[in-house]
């Protein structure tokens, strides 16, 4: 079999776990990351190119004799990075910008799912702040979920558990614009409650193959306190997900959404992961993304004991249905270390105490989300900064030792949750 060039867009702990699991593939010659970070160094060659410059992204490609190119981050995705390499010839896994659209529009999402009855909370769609706040104060009752339409780093949701806090997410997004312009439309949805399950799956628009399940910890502070995060840690498989509800969750949600989009002119390829609330009345689809998750790929892609490098080339050639995919049964943990003041305003360039050289721990995986490798040294680079992963027979051994790795490295303002995989 060839060896082929490959090269990862991104710079997060997701990114550096799908580094992590191509080089355990016999299929890899060179692998490069852009941008990259401190960590996603030691595993690959980082090339400076911003994910939004599709430009030199293609260009690199092709000076370099790239032949698979994983697009991970979203924005990327939705700005059609996927639909120009395809257009030059090189293979890339995700979907294409018109298929993006399932995570990048809430209102493309919501209405597909209501045009094809795919479970999911009632909701209504407004242009106008005006006809919001109207429509808000006619509920009869509170919380009610607040969402701009596009995407906004996942922050783009509000909770407001008064008319007074659902007037002002009006207010802030739509007129403030705080989210920019994802904030030109709202969509205003029922309020459900039930626990959360994340299911990534790989599918090539034909067939689909769901992951392991996870469980993300989207609050920054314990006892699901605190703002909402890009999600601060995440167990597999996740306790809720039994077999019952999977096999709910594939025939009324995963593959009418295939069908769903096939029927639009969007197939979609690549990774679909699938944010649902178990409720009362069934799964439910919470949000779609048009990727994996960060930080749930540290937890499933660890379990993965298939060749990644063959699904990925199996789903850009529409041929997912040749593939065997093999799972391990241990559980995983991740618990993200995160910068003080994270997910607001916090510092960066702190140095970080503890890593080996290779920005390793003793008996864990430390999957590098922001960092910066200086001088012999790894600093902090963003909000949230390592992903400590471990695995285990059980989850609680999985936990022990994810924690116990976490004690052994320290950086100033270092905060991270106490209870990942608690809450069960
Ligand atoms: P999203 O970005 O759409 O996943 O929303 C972020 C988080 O907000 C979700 O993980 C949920 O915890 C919460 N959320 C979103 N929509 C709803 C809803 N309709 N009811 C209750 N919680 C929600
Ligand atoms: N962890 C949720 C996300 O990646 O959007």
């Amino acid at each position: 079999m060839d060896k082929l060039n490959i090269l990862m867009v991104g710079s997060g702990g997701r990114e550096h776990a799908l580094i992590r699991k191509i080089l355990e593939s016999s299929r890899v010659n060179k692998l490069y990351c852009a941008p990259g970070n401190g960590g996603i160094g030691k595993d690959s060659i980082c090339i400076d190119i911003p994910v939004m410059d599709i430009k030199k992204m293609v260009d690199f490609a092709k000076e370099n004799s790239i032949d698979l190119v994983f697009v991970a981050p979203d924005d990327p995705l939705a700005a059609g990075m996927v639909d120009t390499f395809t257009e030059a010839g090189i293979k890339a896994f995700g979907p294409t910008a018109a298929a993006a659209m399932i995570e990048a529009s809430k209102v493309f999402s919501k209405d597909l799912m209501k045009k094809y009855d795919i479970p999911t909370a009632k909701y209504e769609v407004f242009d106008d702040p005006k006809e919001a706040v109207k429509y808000i104060q006619s509920l009869e009752s509170f919380p009610t979920v607040i969402k701009a339409d596009g995407l906004a780093l996942g922050k783009g949701v509000i909770i407001a558990e008064s008319l007074k806090d659902a007037e002002d997410a009006i207010s802030s997004i739509m007129e403030d614009m705080k989210f920019g312009a994802s904030g030109k439309r709202v969509v205003v949805e029922e309020f459900l409650t039930g626990p959360e399950v994340s299911v990534l799956a790989f599918t090539d628009g034909k067939t689909l193959f769901p992951m392991v399940s996870s469980k993300d910890h989207k609050r920054a502070l314990d006892n699901d306190q605190g703002l909402n995060t890009g999600g601060m840690g995440t167990i597999s498989p996740n306790p809720f997900y039994t077999d019952e509800i999977a096999k709910i969750c594939e025939e009324t949600i995963f593959m009418p959404t295939i069908e769903a989009m096939n029927k639009e002119g969007r197939p979609f390829k690549g990774c679909l992961y699938f944010g649902l609330m178990i409720t009362q009345n069934g799964p439910k689809v919470i949000e779609y993304n048009a990727r994996f998750g960060d930080p749930e790929a540290q937890v499933v892609l660890p379990r993965l004991k298939t060749d990644i490098v063959e699904i990925a080339l199996a789903v850009i050639e529409e041929r997912l249905n040749e593939v065997e995919i093999e799972w391990s049964s241990d559980p995983t943990a991740c618990v993200i270390m995160a910068s003080g003041g994270y997910p607001n305003e916090y510092k960066k360039g702190i140095e970080i105490f503890g890593l080996d050289e290779n920005g390793q721990v003793n008996g864990a995986t430390v999957y590098h989300s922001g960092t910066v490798f200086k001088d012999g040294k790894f600093y902090t680079n963003g909000g949230r900064v390592l992903g400590i992963t471990a695995t285990g027979k059980t989850l609680d051994e999985a936990l022990e030792k994810a924690y116990c790795a976490v004690d052994k490295i320290t950086f100033d303002g270092a905060h991270y949750r106490k209870d990942i995989g608690k809450i069960r």
